[in-house]
């Protein structure tokens, strides 16, 4: 039977869409839990699937997202999660099929870039995708954890309720201000803070809340974090696990690190996983090797549908002008465009007949294009081909940003 590529259609079809996420992520233990996530999804537009027959063997849902551009503009990004398909469907293009849709789909709506979280690597290049921002996981040594400078921030420990009616809007705060940051929908914080929770079972007592405040009491930092309990030669050894963690600048970053290490009992600290790879609060410790990153990873991967829409929402470090020839085999963003970009920072591009500076793929441009890869470095891989000598160079000054783009939040 052929497989059909659609949007789902009825509530009984988003319920069995659901319990095929659960089965392609290797959950199948949440399955029956559908209605609960409809609100997730309320337009079931953006829900695509694949049908063999009745069976549902392909899932993938587009959400609509923002992206923070290098310049603080923000665009709307086609957010792509939920990506599966069935261990009985495997490597039949089916992935292929329901990307090809979606993406179809997100430019008819104007949406200049799509990106995604890549469960592994080699999934997404071929479709045009590219890592943009890195990510790793920060251990420190909470016992031997000393700062430079005294912190400032108060801290306080809060329940439930006060952490979703404070975080949410304090990673919107954060966001506007961060390059490479996406939308983070409630529904996500309410889960984490335990109000959305599978129906009958008990509110977690697990996790702790705690918010850090400025002199004037406005919220200028979060973190939420659990405990493994450990002692060793009759010692307390514990460790404590960060998961959120949200700071309006560094030094509040800092100072939820300090007060997470300050805890008796505790000689060890593990950050979120989709930490900076490269923090601003690492330099101002004593010792810099207290704190360890392991699970270095490649973190949001950017496609670039509309590059002349896309590249005029950032901005640039020097004026220039350059044309680039974007190679594209699925053709959303294939041609010629020039990059104008002024002395006070603003830019803009658009297709052009002219001949080009420098040609590059498609996916090659959503890894260049916050500034956390230069266009140098694919030039020196001769992934970037260059007609005008030293035009690599000088895009990467252009793209070039005072800080790596960070993303945050996982979706
Ligand atoms: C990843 C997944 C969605 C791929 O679906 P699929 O229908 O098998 O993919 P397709 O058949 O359309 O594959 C297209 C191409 O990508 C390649 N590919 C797909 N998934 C791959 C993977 N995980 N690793 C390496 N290559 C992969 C295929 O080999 C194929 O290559 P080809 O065109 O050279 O033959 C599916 O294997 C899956 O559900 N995995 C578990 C859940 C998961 O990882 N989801 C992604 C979350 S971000």
């Amino acid at each position: 039977m052929p497989i059909e590529v659609r949007n789902v259609r009825t509530e009984d079809e988003f319920d069995r869409w659901c319990d095929a996420i659960d089965v392609g992520f290797q959950a199948p233990y949440n399955r029956g839990d559908g209605r609960r996530r409809r609100p997730r999804y309320p337009d079931l537009g953006r829900t695509w699937s694949a049908f063999d027959g009745d069976d549902i063997v392909g899932t993938l849902v587009s959400l609509p997202m923002e992206l923070t551009m290098p310049g603080l503009r923000r665009i709307s990004l086609d957010g792509i999660s939920a990506v599966t398909v069935a261990p009985t469907h495997r490597r039949q293009g089916v992935l292929s099929r329901m990307m090809a849709a979606g993406l179809t789909e997100a430019k008819e709506r104007g949406d200049a870039v799509a990106g995604l979280v890549a469960a592994e690597y080699p999934i997404y290049g071929r479709f045009g995708f590219g890592p943009a921002t890195e990510a790793a996981q920060w251990t420190v040594d909470a016992r031997n954890l000393r700062f430079r400078r005294d912190l400032p921030g108060r801290m306080e420990l809060v329940d439930a309720d006060t952490a979703l009616a404070e975080a949410p809007a304090l990673y919107d705060r954060v966001r506007a201000g961060l390059p490479g940051a996406v939308t983070r929908e409630r529904w996500r914080w309410a889960r984490d803070t335990g109000h959305d929770r599978p129906e009958g079972s008990p509110p977690p007592k697990d996790k702790l809340h705690a918010l850090c405040r400025d002199e004037a009491g406005q919220v200028v930092g979060y973190v939420e974090y659990r405990f493994t309990e450990r002692w060793t030669n009759q010692r307390p050894n514990n460790s404590i696990q960060a998961s959120n963690l949200v700071a309006l600048n560094p030094l509040y970053e800092a100072r939820l690190w300090k007060f997470l290490t300050d805890h008796d009992w505790v000689t060890e600290v593990v950050g979120p996983d989709q930490d900076r790879f490269d923090p601003l609060w690492r330099d101002l410790l004593v010792d810099r090797r207290m704190a360890v990153a392991g699970d270095a990873w490649d973190f949001l991967w950017l496609r670039v549908l509309d590059p002349a829409a896309y590249l005029s929402a950032r901005t640039y470090a020097k004026a220039d002008r350059l044309v680039l020839r974007i190679e594209d085999k699925s053709g959303f963003a294939r041609g010629d465009y020039a990059i104008e970009s002024g002395a006070d920072g603003s830019g803009e591009c658009v297709p052009c007949q002219d001949a080009p500076d420098l040609a590059l793929p498609v996916d090659v441009l959503g890894s260049i294009s916050l500034g956390g890869y230069s266009p140098s470095r694919y030039r020196a891989l001769e992934l970037v081909e260059e007609y005008t000598p030293g035009a690599a160079d000088r895009l990467t000054t252009m793209f070039s940003t005072s800080l790596a783009p960070h993303s945050p939040m996982i979706f």
